[in-house]
């Protein structure tokens, strides 16, 4: 038996296929289109493993996917592939209505294509775990309590319009097929191999070349943040022991302004890494808010503590500093990915603020 991991070449995707491999025996098969986000080099330990296989594609492209799921045997599917840059979706939409939404569909439509042509227990044990995000439930107040799973869906950026369509396909696949799926929706990830656009990265790629920290309006907005090796064991819990058709909110309990986490990672680079003069924090610049920015968003995971005894092992201090010197020491990791199309996207983003 195998996994089909979608997006597997992605930041929280090649975190769980290489978590998945190091855990335990059985394949993955990982599907991901490499968009500018996706990047091989996360999988690379991989490359000479018989347990992994690796192919481009699009989850749109129905006939790959039916082949992929007959031939590999698959009896779960961990769906993480998406355009996930909010930023991105309000320069560029169209990408986040294809991929997360359509792509989403026509995923579904060939799993449950291939889970009707299962019986007994390889029925019965079929997986459908689809990957979202807190951020479908819009945005909170300070002081009003955190995200619960029966929370109302309120997005208020395309990309979070997006995945909540998505969800609501999800949740009709198993109240109208029966199809055995489960949902996830988690906070703010960080950890090793995040694309430079999102905020931790970008803060420490930016000081260490000496460049402008840009804070979006007041620096006060506030996000609860997750590490990508907590939320992997989340995933792995949700995946063996969730019950289907629920959904499971998974956080880190570690609420926090962006202006903490920015000054917070100056003091880490003060210590681990100094300037020749000056501090980093020091290169903190605050910018034009983006449009529609939501002010807060925070999970309550009680229902994922108590049901399946998921804990996160990282506080957000340690697993800050264990990020930040993982960028420190692949530098050849970050090389890479800093082509000309990574240029082009943070001259458009970044040039007229
Ligand atoms: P990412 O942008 O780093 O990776 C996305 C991956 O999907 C890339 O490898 C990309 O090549 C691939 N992909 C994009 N379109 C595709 C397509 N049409 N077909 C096949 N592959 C395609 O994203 P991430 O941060 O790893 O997020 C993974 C999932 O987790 C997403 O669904 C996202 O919405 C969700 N999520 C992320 C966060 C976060 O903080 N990063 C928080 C909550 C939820
Ligand atoms: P981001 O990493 O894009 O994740 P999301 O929008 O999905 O929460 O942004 C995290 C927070 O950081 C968000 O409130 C926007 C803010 N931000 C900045 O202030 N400056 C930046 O350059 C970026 C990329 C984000």
């Amino acid at each position: 038996m195998t996994i089909l991991v979608t997006g597997g070449a992605g930041f929280i995707g090649s975190n769980f296929v290489l978590d998945w491999l190091a855990q335990g025996e059985e394949p993955v098969v990982t599907l991901d289109k490499l968009t500018y986000a996706g990047n091989l080099a996360n999988l690379a330990r991989l490359q000479n493993d018989p347990r992994h296989t690796f192919v481009r594609g699009d989850i749109c492209d129905r006939p790959l996917v039916a082949r992929m799921l007959a031939t590999h045997r698959v009896r779960a599917v961990l769906h993480f592939a998406a355009e996930s840059h909010v930023d991105r979706s309000i320069h560029g939409p169209s990408e986040f209505v294809q991929t997360n939404l359509v792509g989403t569909f026509s995923l579904l439509e060939e799993v449950r294509a291939h889970w009707n042509e299962l019986s007994g227990a390889r029925r019965e044990g079929f997986r459908f775990l689809h990957v979202s995000t807190d951020e479908v439930y819009g945005s909170l107040q300070p002081g009003e309590p955190a995200f619960t799973e029966t929370r109302a869906y309120s997005p208020n950026s395309p990309y979070s319009a997006s995945k909540a369509g998505s969800d609501h396909l999800v949740r009709a696949y198993y109240h109208t097929y029966g199809l055995p799926v489960l949902t996830s929706n988690c906070s703010n990830n960080y950890g090793p191999m995040q694309f430079p656009e999102k905020l931790i990265p970008l803060m420490i790629l930016n000081a260490l070349e000496q460049k402008p920290l840009p804070v979006y309006g007041d620096g006060g907005n506030v996000r609860d943040w997750l590490h990508v090796g907590d939320h992997c064991e989340a995933l792995r819990s949700v995946l063996t022991h969730g019950r289907p058709g629920e959904t499971y909110n998974v956080g880190g309990s570690a609420e926090c302004t962006n202006l903490q986490v920015v000054n917070t990672l100056c003091e880490l680079l003060d210590r681990l890494s100094p300037r020749t003069s000056g501090r980093y924090s020091e290169l903190i610049k605050f910018v034009t808010d983006r449009p529609g920015h939501d002010r807060r968003y925070a999970i309550d995971a009680t229902k994922i503590r108590r049901e399946l005894k998921w804990t996160p092992r990282h506080s957000f201090a340690t697993g800050l500093e264990q990020t930040v010197r993982w960028y420190l020491e692949n530098r050849a990791w970050v090389e890479n990915i800093r082509s000309g199309e990574y240029q082009r996207w943070i001259d458009k983003n970044y040039l007229a603020r």
